[in-house]
């Protein structure tokens, strides 16, 4: 299945589609923000919103150093090293993703700051209790084997420190509608509900400490997108819809299909070590 899933996610031309996107709103490299290429680079529902909501949530502060769970192009990443001034581990599955990370740290310069790894989230290679919070967004869709997800975070952060999960999670018995954001067919999905994450993250040793459904905020995110995308004539030139290639306008559709009819939703868990 990881084979499948990096090649869901790869593109090819990514670096290059997000320098053009760069130079149509007249930056460059050395010129564009960490803000600026957020609706780029953080690949959830919600983009850098829900991301701000998510993390505060985490009490980070600027001696901290953190683990981005699975961190796609490291969106996320680069925020809370530039929000919060935190040393930031990224890994992720997708190696065009991890490169195409480590050149967006470079343009913004938060490449001491911020470290993106290729690998697997179920076996990270860093040492024990050497991270003083986790955070994971949209990213156990695609790992069936939660149980051994959450024991490689559970054994990385120090006790006490906090996990926080933002997941699209399973609502109901009813089949999805492919292709979707994170996978093109069944096969590479690996949804599962708020009660099986809760009961895996509570097997690895965790606590819960708090659970959000985030559906409302997202059929707000998914109505003002549209109102905004109509308003300008189209996508923006920066967007999540060019990691997701030629079939962005169908994955996003069946996305908000797939909410509103209750079969998924994105939840927010926050759990303690
Ligand atoms: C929808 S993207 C989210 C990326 C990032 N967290 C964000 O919010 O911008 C899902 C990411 O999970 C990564 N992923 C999937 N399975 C993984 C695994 N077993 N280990 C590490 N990363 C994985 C994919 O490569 C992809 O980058």
């Amino acid at each position: 299945m990881k084979n499948s899933v990096a090649a869901h996610y790869t593109h090819g031309q990514l670096l290059d589609r997000i320098l053009g996107g760069v130079e149509a709103i007249d930056k460059t490299p050395a010129t564009v923000t960490v803000d600026e290429l957020a609706p780029v680079d953080e690949f959830h529902i919600g983009g850098r919103q829900a991301s701000e909501d998510f993390i505060s949530q985490l009490e980070l502060s600027t001696n901290d150093h953190t683990l981005d769970v699975g961190c796609g192009i490291g969106g996320t990443s680069r925020f809370v090293a530039s929000r919060f001034g935190c040393r930031v581990t990224g890994i992720d599955l997708t190696p065009e993703f991890v490169s195409t990370g480590q050149s967006l740290c470079d343009w913004v310069g938060l490449s001491d700051q911020v470290e993106l790894h290729q690998g697997d989230a179920t076996a990270m290679p860093f040492t024990d209790e050497s991270f003083d919070a986790a955070f994971m967004l949209h990213v156990g869709m695609n790992i069936a084997n939660k149980a051994g997800l959450f024991a490689e975070v559970y054994r990385l952060i120090k006790p006490g420190a906090f996990f926080g999960v933002y997941d699209v999670m399973q609502t109901s018995d009813e089949p999805l509608t492919y292709p979707v954001p994170w996978s093109s067919v069944p096969d590479t999905s690996a949804l599962a509900s708020q009660e099986q994450y809760m009961e895996a993250l509570e097997q690895a040793g965790f606590d819960i400490v708090k659970i959000r459904d985030r559906r409302e905020f997202a059929a707000e995110f998914f109505a003002e997108t549209h109102r905004r995308m109509e308003q300008a004539g189209g996508s923006p030139p920066l967007g999540v819809h060019l990691a997701m290639g030629d079939s962005a306008p169908v994955k996003i559709s069946n996305m908000v299909e797939n909410i509103a009819a209750g079969r998924v939703s994105p939840v927010e868990i926050f759990v303690v070590k």
